[in-house]
Parts: structure tokens; sequence; C-alpha cells
């Protein structure tokens, strides 16, 4: 199993590329389901959960080409001779996004049979509001031996109200409602980017839907839907975590590709903490300027404090002057870096769901363990400035969604390297699904 070996005391300097949202690539790749014409997928992160979601749809009978390599990043993806409409266990369990294909499958193929996800090293994650909102549009549904079968002559149209914010969630239900008959009103909808670039996608494939990035979707269901090209949003998460790269080591980078608009939560908080950030075009640079001073943060659904972006904060607050109470109000159990923190050095205090970090404590490289793809990040980040050598066990979790990390922060100056590849890069058996 891959793991990374990371000197601290380097400042980074230097530009670093953005790549593309896995988590727009997610939703796109499903929603190519909707029509048998080909999708057409430019800025693919090569992450691995993109290759878990292409076998997953090669699964099915789908025709994937994923192509990497200089200014590629594309995929090609032809739906037309669908053999089966499955999403097996095997593969839902390594990876929760999964179930984005369930909205997707009912509304072309009339049925779908989705592994229910189980556990999830961050809370418990059930999709309860996608089956209740698959319900409202008409499905018939019924749970048998961890499968969830769904039926539907043709879905239609329904008022469907979220009980609570769900961004996979609102995805698949607006993929759904697209082929539904009449008009589908969404509300308490998920308003990050990436399902406004999903909605965008979709438009684009001849579908109607207004309202994306508010909390009111309207969408006019059509007969069918067309191929189309599309280019992904840039990851805001992976912008998010070079820039506090930056703000902790000192260093003097530029952010580049990526959406500044996306990040406004993180800029301001960042700001709050005496970071310099200026946005330019699709450009951030940040200098580090002397010690950050500490700033509360709650996480909150988008436009609000991303919980992808908390435990990397976390990394940065055990830095700051004073003390910091990161709060997590999306998932119940996102701290499982805090433990890892605390042995580099760290004085981190869990009170339920808050997180009293003391600052400007002395880290120290020592042997950790990342236990899901963001407290991977965070890992990362306090090893560049700890003191000697940090080395972090079971990296696969980092590189379900960050390009190269260890090559994009070696090419900023950061002393890292990636050891024990005895199998292939990004294709180490994953243990739990996130
Ligand atoms: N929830 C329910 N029922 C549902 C769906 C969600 O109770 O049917 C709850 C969840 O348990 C959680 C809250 O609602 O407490 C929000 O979960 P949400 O459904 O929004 O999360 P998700 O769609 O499963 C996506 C991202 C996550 C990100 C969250 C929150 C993708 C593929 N995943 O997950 O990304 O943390 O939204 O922003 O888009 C990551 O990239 O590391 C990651 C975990």
């Amino acid at each position: 199993m891959d793991k990374f070996v990371i000197r601290g005391g380097n400042p980074l300097t230097g530009t670093v590329r953005i790549s593309g949202a896995k988590n727009a690539a997610l939703p796109a790749m499903a929603a190519a389901l909707l029509t048998e014409e080909p999708v057409i997928l430019e800025n693919i992160p090569q992450v691995r959960d993109i290759e878990t979601e292409r076998k997953l749809l090669v699964a099915m009978g789908a025709d994937v080409e994923l192509g990497y390599g200089r200014a590629q990043h594309r995929t090609t993806i032809c739906c037309r001779n669908l053999v089966n409409a499955e999403a097996s266990y095997e593969l839902v369990k390594t990876m929760r996004a999964s179930t984005l294909v369930l909205g997707p499958l009912v509304a072309r193929m009339g049925h779908a049979r989705v592994s229910l996800p189980g556990g999830c090293a961050i809370g418990a994650r059930p999709i309860d509001l996608h089956i209740k909102g698959l319900e409202q549009l008409g499905a018939v549904i019924a749970q048998e031996h961890g499968y969830i079968e769904a039926q539907a002559e043709r879905l239609k149209g329904a008022h469907i109200l979220f009980e609570k914010i769900t961004v996979t969630g609102t995805e698949d239900l607006l993929m759904a409602a697209t082929l539904a008959e009449g008009e589908t009103v969404l509300e308490n909808c998920a308003r990050e980017p990436e399902v406004v670039d999903l909605a965008s996608l979709l438009n684009k494939m001849g579908a109607r839907i207004e309202g994306a990035g508010t909390p009111t979707i309207r969408v006019q269901g059509v007969e069918r839907l067309r191929g189309a090209r599309h280019r992904i949003v840039p990851d805001r998460i992976e912008a998010g975590t070079f820039i506090i790269a930056a703000a902790l080591t000192g260093g003097d980078l530029s952010v580049s590709s990526c959406e500044p608009r996306h990040l406004d939560a993180l800029l301001q908080k960042l700001e709050e903490c005496g970071v310099q950030v200026s946005a330019t075009g699709d450009s951030v640079r940040v200098s580090g300027n002397g010690r950050p001073k500490g700033a509360d943060v709650a996480t909150q659904e988008y436009p609000g404090f991303p919980t992808d972006m908390q435990a990397q904060y976390m990394a940065l607050a055990t830095q700051a002057e004073g003390t910091s109470v990161v709060t997590e109000n999306i998932f119940e159990n996102r701290f499982m870096h805090a433990q890892e923190l605390v042995r580099m050095g760290a004085d981190i205090r869990i009170e339920g769901h808050r997180a009293v970090v003391r600052g400007r404590t002395a880290l120290s490289g020592a042997a950790v363990q990342a236990s899901d793809l963001r407290a991977s990040a965070s890992l990362v980040l306090a090893a560049l400035v700890a003191e000697g050598e940090t080395i972090i066990d079971r990296v696969y979790h980092i590189d379900r969604g960050y390009e190269r990390i260890e090559e994009k922060l070696r090419g900023v100056g950061a002393q890292i390297r990636r050891i024990g590849e005895l199998l292939p890069k990004r294709m180490v058996a994953p243990e739990v699904a996130v």
C-alpha cells in the first residue's frame, strides 16, 4: 500500500494548476446514462473515483473512453447499448457516489438495481432522501438483499421538498426529473457549484432546467436527451487545499485554473486570519506573511464554509495565533484527522461536533494514517510544516480525489515522495467508501 514520505519546512512558491472537480465529474458521467448519444466531458480529473465510475458504467454496457494526457483529460461516454441497470455492491462499497446512477437509470431504463452504500468513515450518510424523492416521482422502490430495486414506466413530475440539503440527492433527482413527464419542482436544493455544473450539462443535452444554484429548481421534463460536450468546473476543494498549504508554509503561491468565486467562504475566512489572498481571473495568489491569526469556523452547505475544507483548515488552526473552534455541522463523525494531528503535536480537544484547537503548537513528523480523502489532505498539510519526516499511510484515500498531489506539491517546492508502489498507481483496493 502506498505511503507518502514528507519532510516539512519548505515554503510553497510558484504556480500550481488546479484539475477539474471530482464531485462535478462524477454526476456528469452518470448523466450520460440519460441518453443514447455520446457525451463528451473535458477537464476530467485523473483520480481513482473517476476510474471507479468508469468501471461502473462499463459494467452496465456503456462504452467509455477515458483519455488523459496533455490538454486532454477527456472522456467520451456512450450509453446506447446498456446491458443491465445495476450498480453492484463491489463498486458501490468503494464509492458512495455510485448511487448517482439510480435516478438516471430509472428515468431512462424504467428500472434500476443499486446496492445500498452501507457505513462510511465520516458519518451514517443514508440515501433516504434520494429514495423518497424518486418515489414522489412515481417510482416503485423495494429494498432487498442490500439492494434498492426501483421501477417506473415513466417518471411523473412532482413537487419535492428536501427535508435536508443534500448535494448528490439534489443531483440524483435533478437527473431523474429531466426525463419525467411534466414539471418537477425541487425545493431546499443544494446550491453547490457542482449542482450548477450538472444542470448546465443537462441543459446542453436538451433538458429544461431553471434555478440551479438557488434553493428552488424547476425542471420541465422532456421525452429524450441528446449528446453534448461539456467542460467540468475546476475543483474548488483542491484549490482550497493548495491555498491553505501556501498560507501554512508561509509561501507565495499562485493557484491557477480555478474559479475564485467558488472559494468565497474560504478566502473570507483566510482574510480574517490575516492571510494575504488576492483573486484575479482564474487564479488566486496567496502570500504568507507571518503567522496567521486563529478564527472560528463552522461548516455549512454552499455558499457557507465547506465541510470538505474543514480538516485542512484544522491543520492551519494548529499553527495560528490563539485558539480556534472548528464546528462540523454536515457530518457526524468528521474529526478522524484530529487524533492523527495530535500525534504530530497538535493540541485539539473534541467536544461533540466542535473541535477546540489551540494554535502555535510545534508539529513534529510522525507515522500517521489517512482515514478519508479530506482527512488525508490535512495530514499532508500538517506534514509540510512539521519538523522532520512524516510518513502517511493509506494514501489511496487521497488518490481518490487529488490528481497527482505529490507531483503538484513537489513542483512548488515541497519535499514529498511516494513509496511502496507494489501495485499500479491508483489501483490499490480501498477499504471504506467516502
Ligand atoms: N443526508 C441524509 N439523507 C440523504 C442524503 C443526505 O440524511 O438521503 C445527510 C447526510 O448524512 C449528511 C447531509 O445530509 O449529514 C449532507 O450530505 P450530502 O448528501 O449533501 O452529501 P453527499 O452528497 O453524499 C457530497 C460530496 C461530499 C461532500 C458532501 C457535502 C460528492 C460525490 N460528494 O456528498 O464530498 O462532503 O456532498 O458537501 O459530491 C469529498 O469529496 O471528500 C466528499 C465527501
